[in-house]
């Protein structure tokens, strides 16, 4: 049986995992900030890294491991593989022919950039995961149902992330990242019938995410919110989302709070939440 860790929030609204393998080695997902550092060398704990997934290129997902590969090229950790698929920021940052290209440029220049600047630092470890592509980590399989789409424009990096499964010895955990609901779509047109999981990590910290079919086709037993306490019970439509707020910014067009996000978990027949705003939590699968 393998052990994963949804770690606690050192910084805000961050997405990191540790997953141990039954022979003492690790899976990283994404890892959280600069801040979150701390944390995350507790949980991996001198194990060997075998497969570091990165999921989408936005600080509360990648930052720390950026920050690591310049402090010293990643040598607090022991890294087999460093798994992702990123934007090609020179091919869009000129590309005008987007829905809100102000905040198409934001998005490209939140890490993207400090993260090309590392990829040298661990060139001989880098892989670029193509879609459908199965690796095993020990007695882990992973299937990469979905990677980076070209023409995704006014969710750019949410709708980049991985999404991935691992299967255990006896659970499945399917990996959304920060898939909003158009990625979602395109997600379930492609491979809802491979997305059934007894586990789920919650895309994009349960708000703004997939649609409900989404999580129909998962039918889990058990949801993992990457999320303040607050965040998990916030009321669909929050006093500071003003109308202009959501006239103002393309990628809001279609919004599910967590509200909606929780109501369609109990329609769905789930029991069971795990919300790392709550410490950190571990799950046997
Ligand atoms: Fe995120």
């Amino acid at each position: 049986m393998a052990t994963m860790y949804a770690l606690t929030e050192t910084s805000p609204f961050m997405m990191s995992f540790v997953i141990v393998t039954q022979s003492g080695n690790c899976i990283v997902v994404d890892g959280g900030r600069e801040a979150d550092m701390p944390l995350l060398k507790k949980y991996v704990a001198g194990r060997k890294i075998k497969a570091w997934i990165l999921t989408h290129a936005h600080n509360d997902h990648v930052d720390g491991f950026v920050a690591e590969m310049q402090k010293n090229g990643g040598a607090d950790f022991d890294i087999d593989k460093v798994y992702y698929n990123f934007p090609d920021y020179d091919a869009l940052i000129g590309n005008k022919n987007v829905p809100d290209y102000a905040y198409f440029c934001q998005e490209l220049n939140e890490i993207l950039p400090a993260f090309n600047g590392i990829k040298d630092k661990f060139a001989d470890k880098a892989h670029i995961v193509r879609q459908g592509e199965k690796i095993s980590v020990d007695e882990l399989e992973i299937e990469f149902l979905y990677a980076l789409h070209d023409g995704l424009y006014s969710n750019l990096m949410n709708d980049a992330s991985l999404v991935f499964k691992i299967t255990g010895g006896e659970k499945t955990v399917l990996f959304l990242g920060d898939l909003g609901p158009e990625g979602g779509d395109v997600l379930y047109r492609e491979s809802r019938h491979k997305l059934k999981a007894d586990i789920v990590q919650m895309a994009h910290h349960g708000h703004m995410n997939v649609g409900m079919e989404v999580y129909a086709a998962v039918a889990p037993k058990a949801c993992v919110w990457c999320a303040p306490v607050w965040l998990y019970e916030e009321a669909e439509r929050p006093d500071w989302m003003t109308d202009e707020w959501f006239a103002g910014d393309e990628k809001r067009r279609r919004m599910y709070g967590t509200a909606v996000t929780r109501a369609w978990l109990k329609q769905l027949g789930v029991q069971t939440h795990y919300v790392t705003g709550n410490g950190t939590q571990t799950i046997e699968f």
